[in-house]
């Protein structure tokens, strides 16, 4: 880990802080305040690496290998989920994220599985100024893309995701169905992404600029995540506006699905340009 990774580490928070008005907490910064390590701990309690594994299927790793793309950077590695299952598969991976907590431990699950994780601890804001060379292909996973709060943010992220691509490059990024908790309220067949059955994820506060959430575990502990409320044509369009074309978008993992149904959407966007 670099010397700036090591020293994040050291200076990290140990509890969540949110203040005594946490649904004004809207703030991109913040998520390093957020992963702290009691929950980071937690974290592959609440995702359960084989129940997702089981519910996502190989969608992922055939919609790379259809596309060719060997070379992935992760950049919202977290404890390393897709990280690892994509090492299983024979890709080249690097695994990219801006909370070195996180990366720790990414790559302590790395180790368990076998692989010596290639890990970079780099903001998206700022992505190029840390990795090296271009990808086939960046996944950013999770529900992840959603702790950005100011449309700039989200602007220079995806302006990073595309000057990291090869020209031909594919970025995947997906987000959970907020049209429908803004519009229709919270519902969960609790099936993708958080699938640990002891553990309850949802939100306590929604409003057009913030969905915040509380996770719950088994011993009565609790944690948070303030996060923006992406509207699936919001984040489709501006993805469409950092450069990319043809995005095409999952739900649940379907390629046709009745708009307030999937719990998550999953943005497929191509950087190799058509000039028609
Ligand atoms: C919801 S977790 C998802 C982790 C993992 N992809 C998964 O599916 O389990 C979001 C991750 O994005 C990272 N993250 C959030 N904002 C970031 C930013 N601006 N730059 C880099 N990483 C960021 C967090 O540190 C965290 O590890």
């Amino acid at each position: 880990m670099s010397r700036h990774g090591l020293v994040s580490l050291l200076k990290a928070p140990e509890i969540q802080e949110f203040g005594n008005r946490p649904n004004s907490v809207r703030e991109t910064n913040h998520y390093q305040e957020e992963y702290v390590q009691k929950f980071v701990e937690r974290w592959d309690e609440l995702i359960d690496w084989q129940a997702r594994a089981e519910s996502e299927g190989r969608f992922f790793i055939d919609l790379l290998k259809k596309q060719s793309k060997h070379k992935v950077l992760d950049v919202a590695t977290g404890t390393g989920f897709h990280s690892v299952q994509l090492l299983e598969a024979g890709f080249n991976v690097t695994s990219a994220d801006g909370n070195a907590q996180m990366l720790v431990k990414a790559f302590e699950n790395a180790k368990k599985h076998g692989h010596i994780m290639q890990s970079v601890q780099a903001d998206w804001r700022w992505l190029n100024r840390d990795i090296d060379g271009k990808y086939d292909a960046i996944i950013c996973l999770g529900n992840s893309f959603t702790h950005l709060f100011k449309e700039s943010d989200r602007r220079r992220a995806l302006a990073e995701f595309y000057s990291a691509l090869k020209h031909d490059g594919v970025l995947i990024l997906d987000q959970r169905n907020y049209d429908s908790i803004l519009d229709h309220g919270f519902s969960s067949k609790h099936r993708y992404y958080y699938c640990g059955d002891k553990v309850s994820a949802e939100p306590i506060h929604v409003d057009e600029g913030l969905a915040r959430f509380e996770y719950s575990f088994p011993d009565g502990s609790k944690h948070h995540l303030n996060m923006f409320p992406l509207r699936k044509d919001y984040t489709r369009g501006l993805i469409e506006e950092a450069g990319f074309q043809d995005v095409q978008t999952f739900g649940d993992f379907q390629e046709t699905y009745r708009e307030e149904e999937p719990d998550f959407f999953v943005h497929i966007a191509q950087k190799a340009y058509h000039n028609e």
